[in-house]
């Protein structure tokens, strides 16, 4: 049966009646068919695949014509399931006019539903912006990756009264801009059950507790794709990557010995034809 294209009204509605949201990255086409296939409400294309799938050391050298070029296989890929593009580390930070026009790079040349963009309180106006452009925005508050070095390192934020405050401030200010949804990372537990309550948008949590609006995981590290560190937040509910090595063992050693290919994995020629070669 084919599913429905999910909407902002269905995650309103999903909030309003306390059914939790799913959230998956997904950066190439096969992934998003799976994902979508698994009935999973929203795909993020993160800027998280500067490091999962581009082997860099963080997402800050991430491109927009990287994030395109991967949102791009995602959308082909993915009939139902709601999606979030992730403006890279300086595509909306320069100006307001530069932001509107990465945002809508998202939109009409990748085919996404949304952006998202890292940050608080300080990213409310260009979070207005883009919203009166006509583009729906996605905040995402606490860790934020692309400014990890300025917030001294990958670290729980928000673990103080006062610093908890500015989050559940910059998730109100984020909300009055205009965003329809929250990514919230790696911030206390306490913090993500107060910012859901106080927020009429739904709220998303990654290392933010149960009591988030929906979850998100790194597609990556759920399937066991990506060996290089697992954070704490992190649930594996499959270890692909011994699999895969496996498989890929195996192949090498059936080439070397000739057992691979079989009969059964040629073309076979009829006898008189051959005789005329
Ligand atoms: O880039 C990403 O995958 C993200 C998630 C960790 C929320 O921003």
């Amino acid at each position: 049966m084919e599913q429905k294209k999910v909407t902002i009204a269905h995650l309103q509605e999903k909030k309003k009646n306390g059914d939790k949201i799913t959230m998956m990255t997904a950066y190439d086409y096969p992934t998003a068919g799976l994902v979508d296939q698994a009935g999973i409400d929203t795909i993020l294309v993160g800027d998280s695949l500067g490091m999962v799938m581009l082997g860099y050391e963080s997402t800050v050298p991430v491109t927009m014509d990287d994030m395109i070029h991967h949102c791009k296989a995602v959308c082909r890929g993915a009939k139902s399931g709601f999606i979030i593009g992730d403006m890279p580390f300086m595509s909306y930070q320069v100006s307001i006019e530069k932001a509107i026009e990465n945002a809508g790079r998202f939109i009409k040349e990748a085919g996404c539903d949304c952006v998202k963009l890292e940050g608080g309180s300080e990213m409310a106006p260009v979070t207005r912006a883009i919203v009166d452009a006509g583009i729906p925005v996605c905040a995402h508050i606490g860790l934020t990756p692309q400014t990890a070095t300025k917030l001294s390192g990958f670290k729980v934020q928000g673990k103080d009264a006062e610093s908890a405050r500015e989050l559940v401030q910059s998730a109100k200010d984020l909300e009055k801009a205009g965003a329809f949804l929250i990514v919230m990372e790696c911030i206390p537990d306490l913090v993500a059950a107060r910012i859901t309550e106080e927020l009429n948008i739904p709220t998303i949590g990654i290392g933010a507790g149960k009591d988030c609006d929906g979850q998100v995981l790194v597609y990556h590290d759920l399937v066991g794709l990506f060996e290089r560190f697992t954070p704490k937040f992190v649930k594996q509910y499959v270890n692909l990557a011994p699999k895969i090595r496996e498989a890929l063992i195996q192949f090498k050693e059936e080439v070397e010995s000739g057992a691979f290919p079989g009969p059964e994995h040629g073309f076979a020629m009829k006898a008189e034809e051959a005789e005329k070669i």
